[in-house]
């Protein structure tokens, strides 16, 4: 009888181009480049070709790309009526963009068509107006109106410019781009799993990215950034009202905390036991974003605060190798691009659309059914009772 590998960790599903993890050293390399190399360089759609084409675009592709992405991020008046009865109704973001993205099956010209061809169509199509959904019920929910997306303005800049409606900051544009690119592709993460499940029985491409937004919005998977800046506010408004330093602060509450068998938001992976290779990149943005800023304070009290945190995990948890991990610096960046905690998950969805896309159009190519086995434990031998002698 073979072992069970709880949670499929260290079984191998696939083989894929789009990205390796090497949880041992932290290293992570997405369509060939180290994320250090392509993250803080590229712009959005260029990882985006990258991974859709296997190589950086040339710039006429570039241009094409640019341009073709910003003629689709309208959306169809039933997405927007559906937008409307969320806000209505206040549903989290997240679910709003499950929502959204769904009916853009309504949309589809040629929905029998299972070409390659029609599933490019289709993933350029939904990666154009994930962004859009989010920024439109993001400004319904606070009762304001959307704002219509510029089609001079790059998939990053845009976003920004749809949720605030101001043109954003170079600064902060350039910080978001390194954020998407940094997050687009991350292995057999379990949202990139569900879509290729949802792939391999020959489903759609619709179905599988619905499926994969409903798995990354859980607190294990893509909803610890927000979290993750509440502790570090809640710790510095501790310091402040009791007098005491931020580090003396964050060592008893985060002793306390993971005494208690809590989990400190931001620390830990599946895969890692390293300090991730993404919390570098994001961390860097995130300096370079706050340099000069305002609250430049809050980077420093946030790396006191990873500081403490991992010393008490290495205390507490010894040989667990519990490390930042991407979520932690996410939350500092994006607060420093000036996000709402609110919209990190659905920030994420904006990015790791573009890797889920990938991923299904690799798993039509493999066309291998994804059907694990399980060890049954209930009992075999039961006797029917009919209903009224239960
Ligand atoms: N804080 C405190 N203890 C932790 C943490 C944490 N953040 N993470 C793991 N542990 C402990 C567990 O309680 C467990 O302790 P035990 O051995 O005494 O029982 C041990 O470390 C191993 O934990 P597992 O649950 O086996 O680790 P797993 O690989 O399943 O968990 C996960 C990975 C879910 C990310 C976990 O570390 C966690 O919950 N972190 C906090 C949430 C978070 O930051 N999520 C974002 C992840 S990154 C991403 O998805 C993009």
């Amino acid at each position: 009888m073979t072992d069970i590998a709880r949670g499929l960790e260290g079984v191998l599903l696939t083989e894929t181009r789009l990205s390796l993890v090497n949880g041992r050293d932290g290293v992570l390399i997405i369509g060939g480049y180290p994320v250090a190399e392509l993250a803080p360089n590229a712009c959005f759609e260029e990882t985006l070709h990258l991974l859709w084409h296997g190589k950086l675009p040339k710039k006429a592709e570039l241009d094409t790309l640019r341009a073709t992405l910003a003629a689709q991020r309208g959306l169809p008046a039933v997405t927007l009526g559906l937008l409307k009865a969320a806000a209505e109704k206040k549903l989290p973001t997240m679910d709003a963009l499950r929502l959204g993205t769904d009916s853009l099956s309504l949309d589809d010209a040629k929905p029998g068509d299972t070409s390659r061809e029609a599933h490019e169509r289709r993933a350029m199509s939904i990666v154009a107006r994930v962004p859009t959904i989010v920024a439109t019920y993001w400004r319904l929910l606070h009762g304001q109106q959307p704002v219509a997306p510029d089609a001079k303005l790059g998939h990053a800049a845009n976003y920004l410019w749809m949720l605030t409606g101001e043109a954003p900051r170079p600064a902060a544009a350039r910080g978001l781009e390194t954020y998407l690119n940094t997050v687009i592709d991350h292995g057999m993460n379990a949202s990139t799993f569900t879509a290729r499940v949802i792939a391999s029985t020959r489903s759609d491409m619709v179905s599988a990215i619905v499926g994969a937004i409903g798995a990354l919005k859980g607190p294990l998977h893509g909803g610890a950034p927000g979290p993750a800046l509440d502790m570090v506010f809640e710790l510095r408004q501790e310091a402040e009202e009791s007098g005491k330093t931020l580090s003396n602060v964050t060592e008893v509450w985060s002793r306390n905390a993971v005494r208690t068998g809590e989990r400190l938001m931001g620390f830990g992976h599946r895969v890692y036991k390293v300090r991730d290779p993404r919390a570098d990149v994001l961390g860097h943005a995130a300096e370079a974003l706050f340099e000069g800023a305002e609250d430049k304070q809050l980077y420093e009290d946030a790396r006191t605060v990873e500081e403490v945190c991992l010393m008490i995990l290495e205390e507490l948890k010894p040989g667990r190798n519990l490390k930042t991990n991407v979520e932690f610096y996410t939350a500092l960046l994006l607060h420093g691009v000036g996000m709402d905690a609110q919209l990190f998950s659905p920030t994420f969805g904006v990015s790791r659309v573009g890797g889920w896309t990938a991923h299904v159009i690799e798993q039509f190519t493999e066309d291998r059914l994804i059907r694990p086995d399980v060890r049954y434990t209930g009992p075999t031998d039961l006797k029917w009772v009919p209903v009224e002698a239960r």
